[in-house]
């Protein structure tokens, strides 16, 4: 059974048409179409779930639509599986090792009885201490370890259920747009509102949130913010994150910031963190996560600093949820944060080559790119005549005709239309070869 979903600006209704009703689709597809231009219409597959089944699912589930990586991933699994070798730009899961002291210190702790006991949910208290002394000694910036530190499993665990903490039906969220699936859905599922605002350039972005602040009763509660981003690789400084502060105590609203690519940077550029602008820790909180810095995305580790009421209340809606991140795990933590300071550079260095290479190698081929400051992912805009075709047929043809796997720019929302996201975790012959084979697929399209 297929069903259909009417989405407007990340908002989806509840299911409207079922059972392939083809013709009153089109019409209502058509008719939405003229009168909201920001609507948008998909379908996903109810495989063996009927309305009068046993099984139903709550009304949220209408609302999600099938999750892009899930979608790729699916794809290139199949074509492995058929012993086609894809090159696999799509998902930024890094490939490189977890520095060596932490692996051991995992191994170690480990071999401790006493370290399989449910772990201190907010975190060990020499984690949440660490994480202090490295906002200190990175940012200059001075943390309660007790209340203003808060270890979730990832950083996307703790984005979803804070969003589930602090908004609910009636409240609104601005997302800056395309995003990173979570950011929109997090507040989905929350029941909220979701505005999303498109993310460049900056002076444009800050006047929207402010006319937005301005038009809507009740106004935004919240503005999620991922910089350096995710995917477009924009990224910022200081000045912008004092205006972002500025208007959040005039509108009133709390602010997010996923501070996820925090330490991949590349020529010179330093990101910011958004608690370093004074005032900051007044209106909200940084997640940061392991997962891009130690290469440690399997482990799930991350954390959530800043405003006490607001790391309060994530512990508070945490607690029913989940009992914190195995022990071993976070002894390994303090050790990616106390000692591997070093292992950056290097790693950045890594990222930095494969973005020169997949870039000039694109350039090369008739593509015109914008070479990212930060983030592990060139956001590169499909050249005419193909990106007529869409992002996403686009994307399906690379995999099938050049077993390139990239993420269409539409999974991260309409805004990312004519875009695709390549990451760079393959190494740089496969890089090469990527765009070899990409344009060989390019050759064969028909456009
Ligand atoms: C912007 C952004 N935030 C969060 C995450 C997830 O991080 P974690 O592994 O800490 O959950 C990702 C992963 O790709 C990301 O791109």
């Amino acid at each position: 059974m297929r069903q259909y979903i009417v989405a407007y600006q990340g908002y989806h209704s509840d299911t409207i048409i079922k059972d392939d009703q083809y013709f009153l689709l089109y019409t209502v597809k058509n008719l939405l179409w003229f009168s909201f231009p920001n609507f948008t219409l998909f379908s996903k597959e109810l495989t063996g779930v009927e309305d009068n089944s046993i099984i139903r699912f709550a009304n949220r589930m209408d609302q999600l639509p099938p999750y892009l990586f899930g979608m790729i991933n699916k794809m290139k699994m199949d074509k492995r599986r058929n012993g086609d070798d894809v090159i696999d730009l799509g998902m930024g899961n890094p490939m490189d090792p977890t520095p060596n002291a932490v692996i051991e210190k995992l191994v170690e702790v480990a071999q401790d009885p006493k370290a399989h006991r449910y772990p201190e949910s907010s975190g060990l208290p020499h984690l949440k201490k660490e994480i202090a002394k490295y906002y200190d000694r990175h940012y200059n910036i001075s943390l309660d370890a007790v209340k203003e530190t808060y270890f979730t499993i990832g950083s996307k665990e703790g984005i979803s259920h804070l969003c589930l903490a602090i908004m609910g039906p009636g409240d609104s969220v601005l997302v800056p747009a395309p995003a990173f699936p979570i950011h929109i859905y997090a507040a989905v599922i929350a029941g909220a509102n979701v505005m999303r605002i498109p993310i460049a350039p900056e002076t444009d972005f800050l006047d929207r949130i402010a006319r937005v602040c301005e038009s809507c009763y009740p106004r935004p509660k919240v503005l999620m913010l991922n910089y350096p981003h995710n995917p477009t690789g924009v990224v910022t400084d200081k000045t912008f994150f004092k205006e972002i502060v500025t208007l959040a105590k005039r509108f009133k609203f709390m602010v997010i910031n996923d501070f996820a690519y925090a330490k991949i940077t590349y020529d010179g550029y330093v990101a910011p963190s958004f608690l370093e602008v004074e005032g900051a820790k007044d209106v909200g909180v940084e997640f940061g996560s392991f997962s891009k810095s130690y290469n440690m995305a399997g482990w799930r580790i991350g954390y959530c600093v800043g405003n006490e009421k607001i790391v309060s209340a994530l512990g508070q809606i945490k607690g029913y949820f989940d009992y914190g991140i195995f022990s071993a795990i976070q002894v390994a933590g303090i050790i990616a944060l106390r000692d591997c300071d070093n292992t950056i550079p290097e790693l950045c260095k890594t990222y930095e080559t494969r973005r020169d290479v997949l870039c000039s190698g694109l350039e090369r081929i008739g593509w015109d790119i914008e070479k990212p400051k930060a983030g592990m992912f060139v956001w590169a805009k499909i050249p005419e005549p193909y990106a007529q075709m869409g992002a996403m047929e686009f994307a399906i043809q690379l995999m099938n005709k050049g077993n390139v796997a990239v993420a269409p720019g539409t999974g991260f929302s309409e805004e990312g239309e004519g875009y695709l996201r390549l990451a760079l975790v393959e190494n740089e012959e496969r890089l090469r070869q990527a765009v070899r084979q990409m344009k060989k697929a390019m050759e064969q399209m028909k456009v």
